[in-house]
């Protein structure tokens, strides 16, 4: 059975895993919400590359060998070192999508909602440069954001966060919202709503998943009928058991990851 590594600085992952569990028919998921270092995103990038690194390490021992790297912010600061140090290992990973944000855009005027740590790490701009030409984009570092989703703040406080950003660059004419960190599409609805009828939102996790099943393919190891998931967590497993209630619709076992 093939076995597949996924992580987050907590429970935005699960904006992934949820995908996986709706496009795959089966392998073994092994899932870390490393809460234990949350928030990655005001980290620095060297500081999020050795977690992630450490993360990979465990992953790599226990015979892992396709990893989804479900944040955009250990994405943007790990990913291009993490597949030069693990060569034998494929690497999934999160890219700002900036590129259907473009392509769609008629106003040719585009937010972007991410970690600070992703807007200021180089893939992000390399993006930008291959595909935004001439779009106005509206860089929007959304401090605190995925900190109040992953405490399990209710829409009191999470929606005017929302609203003090969003509303300024829907009156400036943006007509595509991408949202860059997996923590946010767990609030897709409401960010839909307060977008309205004049914005799209943008969940990457479909194209993300399809990206991994590509690659399962590919490597000829793709014939299991039935998904396994199980849940770890560095830090507080009963939120992450609440979690998946919350988002997968299931309240998984949660094991500790020193016990991986
Ligand atoms: N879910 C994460 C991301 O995609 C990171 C949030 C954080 O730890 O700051 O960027």
């Amino acid at each position: 059975m093939v076995k597949i590594g996924v992580f987050d600085s907590g429970i935005g992952g699960l904006s992934i895993l949820r995908e996986i569990i709706r496009q795959l028919p089966g392998g073994e998921i092994i899932y870390l919400a490393d809460n234990h270092n949350h928030p990655y995103g005001p980290r620095s990038i060297d500081n999020i590359y050795e977690i992630s690194h450490g993360i990979v390490s465990k992953f790599n021992e226990q015979g892992v060998k396709h990893i989804v790297v479900a944040c955009n912010t250990a994405s943007g600061a790990a990913l291009h070192r993490l597949r030069e140090n693990f060569p034998h290992m494929k690497f999934i990973g999160m890219e700002p999508a900036v590129k259907p944000a473009a392509e769609r855009s008629i106003s040719r005027k585009v937010a972007v909602l991410a970690t600070t740590a992703t807007l200021s790490a180089l893939p992000y701009a390399g993006v930008v440069e291959r595909f935004a030409e001439g779009v106005e984009i509206y860089e929007l570092p959304c401090n605190g954001l995925a900190e109040a989703i992953e405490k399990g703040e209710g829409h009191k406080v999470i929606e005017p966060m929302l609203r003090d950003w969003l509303e300024p660059v829907i009156e400036a004419g943006v007509d595509q919202i991408a949202l860059a960190c997996t923590h946010y599409p767990l609030e897709y609805e409401l960010i839909c709503s307060i977008a309205g009828e004049g914005a799209a939102v943008i969940d990457p996790a479909p194209a993300v998943v399809r990206q991994l099943i590509r690659v399962i393919a590919l490597d000829g190891n793709y014939n299991d009928n039935k998904l396994k998931i199980r849940l770890y967590s560095s830090a507080a497993p009963a939120a992450l058991k609440e979690a998946s209630a919350k988002y997968l619709g299931k309240s998984y076992r949660v094991a500790s990851w020193d016990s991986y």
